[in-house]
């Protein structure tokens, strides 16, 4: 009788651990995600072999051991759905389970778009009201991780729905996200979901509790230092929100994108580390210089992004055109960033950088993470950096 009754107690505990255990889609991306996304430099023209040759550049250029993993295609390869609501791919995609399985065999992952409206930015095929089946396609092609784009939503569904009553629609905002949410995770299949709705309704407050892995805060970024700047000083008092499994989304990089200087990539990709942002590069990558491959694939900056704490980095101080973030790392480490983003070299001349006003004592040793070097930090110490260029430094014992 005993025996029987603790075996019952076995099977009852067993059944509720089953029952209540986290599905693996919650796992993901506990620390930001890396990879790249089509749209920053392909947009529309994006196709399967843009997309293969990607992965395979992602291998071969280093990124892959460097920690890059996504191959996301953005918009533009939705096609019509069948008399039974089946989605299929348009002619610029043949076959996106063979895709599927080409980026898998490379040991990388691969990501899609959709929106939660009738159509997404770019005119194609939404998900409204196919949610379900949308989510039940992506899994059986494969699909890691899903950018759901909020777009014809706003005019066709808030607006319509809740014409003049913007509380109404941010609610109705929140259901078509959470409603995407279920329905992936109902496929059983670990997908990182992240929210594209450019930071309406201050989505970092909430994007956590409908199941969002990461959320855009910002409008769409471009490949100039102005735009950059903006994202970047956007997240400045967003730190709380961020944390391992949920991030704040300054937008894809564009390193490697535009006129961009080596300076001003260099301090982008800087800045997103200390952001705790996703890495997702959004350049030409089989044919990127060999210097842009290295800054993506800087490997003290890159831990700098994806250290194990996951506090997203703040804004220490601004003098003139300079500024100061520092973000805690693991261990009690800490980086720190200082970016002249004066169009002048002399313009803040001369910058002193103030340890006391990070809470800091120097002498500190430091490693430039750029140079490569360790180098020695004092109070009130001169820096002269070059316009739009950024020193990097990984303080291991702070004081
Ligand atoms: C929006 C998004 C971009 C991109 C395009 C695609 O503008 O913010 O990142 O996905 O749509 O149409």
């Amino acid at each position: 009788m005993r025996i029987s009754a603790s075996l019952l107690f076995v099977v009852i505990a067993a059944a509720l651990v089953l029952t209540v255990q986290p599905s693996r889609a919650q796992d993901v991306a506990l620390t930001p995600p890396m990879g790249w996304n089509s749209w920053n430099y392909f947009a529309d023209k994006v196709n399967d072999q843009a997309v293969r040759t990607a992965a395979d550049a992602m291998v071969a250029s280093g990124m892959k051991d460097a920690g890059y993993v996504y191959v996301n295609i953005d918009d533009t390869w939705e096609g019509q759905r069948d008399a039974g609501g089946l989605l299929h791919s348009n002619s610029k995609f043949p076959d996106m389970k063979a895709l599927a399985d080409y980026v898998h065999s490379k040991g990388l992952k691969i990501g899609i778009y959709s929106s939660p409206g009738p159509k997404t930015c770019a005119g194609y095929e939404g998900s409204l009201g196919h949610e379900e089946q949308d989510a039940q396609l992506y899994a059986s092609w494969g699909i890691d991780y899903l950018k759901y784009d909020l777009c014809s939503f706003i005019p066709e569904v808030m607006e319509k729905q809740a014409p003049n009553d913007k509380a109404v629609q941010m609610r109705l905002m929140h259901a078509a996200y959470a409603k995407m949410a279920k329905a992936l995770k109902s496929t059983g299949r670990p997908i990182v979901y992240s929210l594209c709705q450019y930071g309406w309704d201050a989505v970092w407050e909430w994007a956590p509790s409908v199941g969002g892995n990461l959320w855009r805060t910002t409008d769409d970024i471009g490949p100039n230092v102005q735009s950059i700047y903006t994202n970047m000083s956007m997240q400045a008092g967003l730190a709380a929100y961020a944390g391992p499994g949920h991030w704040n989304d300054p937008d894809m990089l564009e390193v490697g994108n535009g006129k961009l200087t080596l300076a001003e990539n260099r301090s982008h990709f800087s800045m997103w580390a200390m952001l705790a942002a996703p890495l997702l590069a959004g350049n030409d990558l089989p044919h990127m210089t060999p210097e842009i491959r290295d800054i993506l694939i800087n490997r003290d900056v890159i831990a700098i992004d994806q250290d194990t704490l996951g506090k997203q980095g703040s804004r220490a101080y601004v003098e003139g055109e300079v500024e100061v973030w520092t973000r805690p790392l693991a261990g009690g480490a800490l980086a720190v960033a200082v970016l002249n983003t004066g169009d002048n070299r002399y313009s803040t001349h001369p910058f002193h950088l103030l340890l006391s006003r990070m809470g800091l004592h120097g002498p500190l040793k430091a490693k430039d993470l750029w140079g490569g070097k360790e180098m020695e930090l004092s109070e009130s110490m001169p820096l002269e950096l070059p316009v739009h260029d950024v020193l990097l430094v990984r303080i291991a014992a702070p004081k």
